[in-house]
């Protein structure tokens, strides 16, 4: 990214959130429910997350659903899991196409049952020409997976020799990876209370501002997202200049 007056004023609102939807599971836990009433809760607050970035003019909204460590948990919770991402995309599908949003599930989805995997595609071509948010659900994605994939497709590029290996630079990377030509990551929210990435969007977040909070998902409001929200446009973003340099860009805008 060119950094300029431009560039710098437009970073006064997020153009891309990402968040680790995490404290599923304690907040059923504290409720005396199974963890799996916590996942059927958090979808109010994806739906509220959703509306929110719309009415805000966020153009990407990345959600981690699902990671490819997720498959280590018990076997009735993952297949739990896998029927509400089922019913989910089929309920809520209709409504995100009303909203003019634009879906893509973004990881490695030729693991999933079949049928969810129809219904995934099915729901991304009814988006597709979709021109609102676009929201990318992360199920079964890992960042390395997503580094791996890339690497492995421009590496094929280059076997058949399409490609030399001095092409392979930062941006015919990030050209291969999962979310190309959507902006660049600007803020990265994990809920829950844990200070990790758990192998969610590595490449991306290499200056996304972090932001992490106690709140457990399901309690992951409107007022909680303002929060946030709030607290990135506080930040001074320096890609490496000093402050005083970034002050005289926005000086001369
Ligand atoms: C996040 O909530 C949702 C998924 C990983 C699917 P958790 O299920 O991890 O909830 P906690 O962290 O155990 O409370
Ligand atoms: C990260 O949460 C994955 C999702 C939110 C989907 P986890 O609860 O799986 O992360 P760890 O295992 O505590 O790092
Ligand atoms: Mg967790």
């Amino acid at each position: 990214m060119v950094l300029n007056a431009e560039t710098i004023s437009q970073q006064s609102l997020p153009r891309h959130v990402a968040i680790i939807m995490d404290g599923n599971g304690r907040w059923a836990q504290a409720r005396n429910r199974p963890r799996v009433f916590g996942h059927k809760k958090g979808v109010d607050a994806v739906r509220s997350a959703v509306q929110f970035c719309s009415r805000l003019g966020v153009q990407s909204l990345t959600l981690f659903a699902f990671s490819s460590e997720n498959w280590r948990r018990p076997e009735d919770e993952v297949s739990t899991l896998m029927e509400l991402f089922l019913y989910v995309l089929t309920k809520e599908v209709k409504r995100l196409n009303k909203n003019n949003v634009k879906l893509s599930i973004i990881g490695d989805i030729s693991k999933f049952p079949l049928a969810l995997q129809e219904r995934i595609f099915a729901a991304q071509d009814l988006t597709a020409s979709n021109t609102g948010l676009q929201l990318n659900v992360a199920a079964n994605y890992g960042g390395r997976w997503d580094i791996t994939h890339a690497t492995q497709q421009l590496a094929k590029q280059v076997a058949e020799g399409k490609l030399q290996a001095s092409d392979i630079t930062e941006d015919a990377i990030s050209q291969h990876l999962s979310m190309a030509g959507q902006p660049e990551l600007d803020l990265l929210i994990r809920t829950g209370g844990d200070l990790r990435i758990s192998n969610f969007l590595l490449w991306q977040a290499a200056y996304a501002e972090l932001y992490f909070t106690q709140t457990l998902w399901p309690d992951f409001d409107e007022a909680a997202f303002a929060e946030a929200i709030a607290s990135y446009v506080a930040r001074e973003r320096r890609f490496g200049c000093t402050g005083e340099q970034i002050k005289q860009l926005l000086a001369s805008k």
